[in-house]
């Protein structure tokens, strides 16, 4: 049985939601396990331990929420070459993805070598507080369907 962790943060409980919802859909397979966690709730040494590793983070001043980049600053650069990753964000307004490109970017200078699914993901939610935004949940399990059929 392949593995697979989701690390997120969140504020309101939309990245949260979106995160689940990636974790449905690489459950779906049948063969990969997915374990969903909070970065406090994690060692940063425990996530070379999985298959797939996938972060995900609300966008605050255009930038990572920054819980995850400091979590990301205190992980140890692991050995994750051939590794699946994966990243997301939510957003408000015209922000599509702007979070997402930096904590991409993050990833991969601290992760070398780790097989990043696309671009990411990025959910849209309807003010501040949320709620997500309609048909982003059902966009974030095809997103998890795409990071199994990767593994
Ligand atoms: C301090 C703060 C700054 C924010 N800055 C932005 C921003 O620059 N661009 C944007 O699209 N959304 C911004 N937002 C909205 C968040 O993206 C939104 O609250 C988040 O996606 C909700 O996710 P959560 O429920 O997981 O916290 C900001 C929110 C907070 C609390």
């Amino acid at each position: 049985m392949k593995s697979a962790i989701i690390i997120y943060e969140s504020l309101y409980g939309n990245t949260k939601k979106v995160a689940d919802a990636i974790a449905e859909g690489i459950r779906q397979r049948g063969d990969v396990e997915c374990r969903v966690v909070k970065t406090g709730e994690i060692h940063t040494d425990e996530i070379c331990d999985y298959d797939a590793i996938i972060f995900g983070c609300p966008n605050h001043n255009q930038a990572p929420a920054l819980n995850m980049s400091r979590f990301l600053e205190r992980a140890a650069i692991v050995h994750v070459k051939g590794k699946v990753g994966g990243v997301f964000d939510t957003y408000t307004g015209g922000n599509k993805g702007v979070a997402l490109g930096k904590l991409g970017q993050i990833i991969k200078e601290k992760f070398e070598g780790i097989d990043l699914v696309g671009a990411g993901f990025s959910a849209k939610v309807d003010g501040r507080k949320g709620p997500l935004a309609e048909g982003e949940e059902d966009k974030a399990r095809e997103f998890g369907i795409m990071i199994a059929t990767r593994l």
